[in-house]
């Protein structure tokens, strides 16, 4: 039996076999984990056992203001090096350490082992989970999933510290990249699918961050103030489906407060809602060093506190013996973690091969990236472009983005860049120019200045090419494709300055090349390489296309020549609207909030910040809520994405004129183009608003057709609740379906809307009763429409 297991787990065997060998003479063996009922187990164990069960471990960074780790933790050594936490052994009761480690889009770990020179232990780099919304394709999620999920199990890990599916607010926050989407109908469903898919493989997840994390301003101290209508029908609405549909391992709580009350210790949302409402089967784990009082933690159903500090030990180990905390607490909590325990690959002694398969995810990689991205503009069929001479620039393509920084980037192995796939596909490339864009990005990345530790890195400043030299390339060249970087992550809020908005340098450049290009003749193409939104409209009409890549992971360079070819035809629409100038945004002057002067920090460390809060005061109009509700025009509208060939929409069908329980709805997608293509088909409802004022339109279902040949046809059906028409009424504390007439617009783009067909609900349903949680302070005002 030993044969086939790993030389950890054999070590964990041998010393379990210790373990009960050293047994005192006279008492019966302890029970074991997975032998014995848990019941059996969580009776044996100590207050100390419990308590080193529920606190973690597994942080060795030094950083100072920082709450003391436990000394003989830090010496354990690491079953998988780089992991980002792992929960403690009980070997006397059979009880393995897990190991957990992040991040959305791929598995972070050490690439490189002390002392082993002879392997590497390089992860995928997947696409940004900006751009698997993107895709609007629930399996382009599952796919990544399964894959992540089968190297979390091939090195070792039981338990994946992602997806993150918190509600892109703002696109200035810095985590955006590990988000889905302003709507959380679509990070609801992408996460379902991306759990089942890294499920599948036998280990687990952790969604996080639960909930209405969405800066980085203060993160661990800040406040969110926001009504319950949001937090219900958009903050929370994604989590609550992902957790219906997909049982989640685990859930990780966020950072700040909700209405006062740190998400980690409120026991109305982990409890009464999370397992109560929505029937949450798993653990709920803090994030790293979240929250100030471990024992109002445990109360609150956050079960296992991490990465553990000795001052968490102490405080429950005396509220334990004060009473102030009861052992049944302790139990539940034990419990809860345990049944994740017998699920975990380490406790079933999963072989972990440390083998990967990267070469089949790399192809994972190119095609689910492709699938994402979104094709903002083609004047005159800019594209695609056969392979031809190419002049290619901005420093991105050269050193193109493969994702975000903090606990969400990879150590990849490489990453495709745009010269390189453009290479790769055929293309002519000035040579030249590639080697002084490397040479510069090689000499201005030496110049600047080092980042704070974990913080992401300072850009560089655009190259400039001299009009005389540009005039040149236009000369020699076809076709001009200009790369436009932003990197972000954890720790940082981007700015609007140089960041949202393109710098000078990179409007020059633009203007220059279209100039000297289109003084040719010649196309000029922009790739946008961001995890986010960036102002377009004060350039868009300089060049002929745009195409937004996003951050697409390892294979960048030759997802990104795949599209611009047009051997595969884009299909991604936006999942977050492109606003026209920064003040559009709804949450422009809240966000990120304010530092509440005078109030004491409960911690005073680099990442920690001050106390703040973010008032949410947009309620629930965020992103195309708010623009279509409130006639603000955006650049590119939620859902918005071109494609090489066109599709019609005829057929709207629904299944009766009153709305029956459920409704089907039905509409037949046909290819009328001259190239193969999918589309996505998007279900808006827009409903009756007497009770309570609505959104224009909301999203309520989409799918996307399968590659239709040209002429070719589907018929995509879609089923609608009661839940679907229904809004969160706070003065009753329920889910409630107003009397009235619901207009069903289906359409490739919220504004664009190809076929409709109304239906009427007789009289008001009650569909869920609710009860009053987390209630911001009174006389919070949040905006309305005027009707
Ligand atoms: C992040 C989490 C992450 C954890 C462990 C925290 O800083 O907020 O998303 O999972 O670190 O790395």
């Amino acid at each position: 039996m030993l044969k086939n297991t790993c030389f950890a787990t054999r070590i964990f065997m041998i010393v379990l076999a210790l373990g009960s060998i050293r047994t005192p003479q006279g008492q019966s063996p302890a029970p074991q984990l997975g032998r014995n009922s848990l019941k059996e187990v969580i009776a044996a164990m100590t207050v100390e056992e419990k308590v080193k069960l529920l606190v973690g471990m597994g942080f060795n960074a030094d950083i100072s203001g920082l709450p003391p780790i436990d000394e003989e933790d830090r010496r354990t050594p690491e079953k998988v090096v780089g992991a980002a936490g792992r929960t403690h052994a009980i070997p006397r009761l059979n009880i393995p350490s897990l190991t957990l480690s992040d991040g959305p889009a791929g598995v972070r770990i050490d690439p490189m082992r002390k002392g082993d020179n002879s392997n590497t232990y390089y992860a995928t780099g997947f696409p940004i989970a900006t751009l698997l919304a993107s895709s609007w394709d629930t399996e382009t999620a599952r796919r990544v999933g399964a894959a992540m999920g089968s190297e979390v199990r091939d090195y070792g890990i039981d338990i994946l510290l992602a997806p993150a599916l918190n509600i892109q607010r703002n696109p200035l926050g810095g985590r955006n990249f590990e988000y889905y989407s302003e709507d959380p109908l679509i990070a609801g469903k992408m996460t379902a699918a991306f759990v089942s898919g890294v499920q599948s493989n036998g280990v687990g997840t952790s969604i996080k961050h639960f909930a209405v994390n969405n800066q980085e301003f203060n993160r661990m101290q800040s406040n969110s103030v926001v009504g319950e209508r949001a937090l219900r029908e958009i903050y929370l609405k994604g989590f609550e489906i992902a957790v219906k549909e997909s049982q989640p391992w685990t859930v990780m709580s966020s950072y700040n407060l909700i209405n006062g009350t740190y998400t980690s210790q409120s026991s109305e949302l982990l409890t009464t809602l999370l397992r109560g409402e929505w029937g949450f089967k798993g653990f709920v784990m803090s994030d790293w060093f979240g929250g100030n009082d471990a024992v109002a933690q445990l109360r609150a159903g956050n079960d296992m506190l991490m990465p553990g500090f000795v001052a968490q030990t102490e405080a429950i180990i005396k509220a334990v013996s004060d009473g102030t905390l009861t052992e049944k607490q302790l139990d539940t909590n034990v419990e809860r973690v345990l049944n994740i325990v017998l699920q975990s690959p380490t406790f079933k002694q999963v072989n972990s091969s440390n083998q990967p398969d990267l070469k089949a995810h790399a192809q994972v990689v190119r095609g689910t990236a492709s699938e994402g991205m979104v094709l903002l503009k083609n004047d005159n069929d800019a594209l695609p472009i056969t392979p031809m001479k190419v002049a290619l620039f901005g420093n991105a393509s050269y050193d193109l983005i493969a994702g975000g920084t903090g606990s969400g980037n990879v150590n990849k192995k490489y990453v495709v860049s745009l010269d390189e796939g453009l290479s790769s596909a055929g293309f002519n490339l000035d040579e030249s120019l590639r080697q002084t864009y490397k040479e510069f990005i090689t000499d201005q990345m030496a110049k600047r200045p080092k980042p704070k530790p974990f913080f992401p890195p300072l850009p560089i400043p655009e190259m400039s090419v001299a009009t005389d030299r540009l005039q040149q390339l236009a000369n020699m060249s076809s076709v001009a494709v200009f790369t436009l970087g932003r990197s972000s992550g954890e720790f940082e809020d981007r700015n609007v300055e140089n960041d949202f908005t393109l710098s000078a340098d990179e409007q020059k450049m633009i203007e220059s090349i279209s100039n000297a290009f289109h003084a040719k003749g010649k196309k000029v193409i922009v790739v946008l390489n961001v995890a986010g939104p960036v102002e377009v409209a004060s350039w868009r009409n300089k060049v002929d296309a745009v195409l937004l890549a996003w951050q697409p992971g390892q294979e960048g360079g030759n997802s990104i020549a795949d599209v611009l070819t047009g051997k595969v035809n884009p299909s991604g629409r936006l999942a977050i609207t492109f606003p026209m100038a920064y003040p559009d945004v709804p949450s422009a002057r809240t966000f990120p909030g304010r530092e509440l002067v005078g109030m004491k920090p409960y911690l005073q460390n680099a990442f920690a910040g001050k106390p703040a809060e973010a008032v949410y005061d947009e309620g629930i109009y965020v992103g195309y809520r708010y623009y279509d509700t409130f006639g603000v025009k955006p650049a590119y509208e939620f859902g918005y994405g071109l494609s090489y060939t066109t599709f019609s929409f005829d057929n709207f069908k629904a299944s009766s004129k009153s709305f029956e329980n459920p409704l089907k709805v039905s509409v037949t997608v046909q290819n009328i183009g001259k190239v193969s293509g999918k589309e996505v088909v998007q279900l808006y409802i827009s409903a009756p608003s007497k009770r309570l004022k609505k959104p224009k339109n909301e999203l309520k279902a989409f799918a996307k057709t399968k590659l239709l040949k040209p002429g070719e046809a589907q018929t995509i059906s879609f089923e609608l609740s009661s839940k679907d028409l229904a809004s969160f009424d706070p003065s009753s504390s329920s889910w409630i379906a107003e009397a009235g007439t619901y207009w069903l617009n289906i359409g490739s783009w919220s504004t664009n809307i190809k076929a409709s067909g109304k239906i009427e609900l007789a009289k008001d349903i009650v569909v869920e009763k609710s009860q009053k949680l987390m209630l911001p302070p009174p006389g919070l005002k949040e905006i309305e429409p005027r009707n």
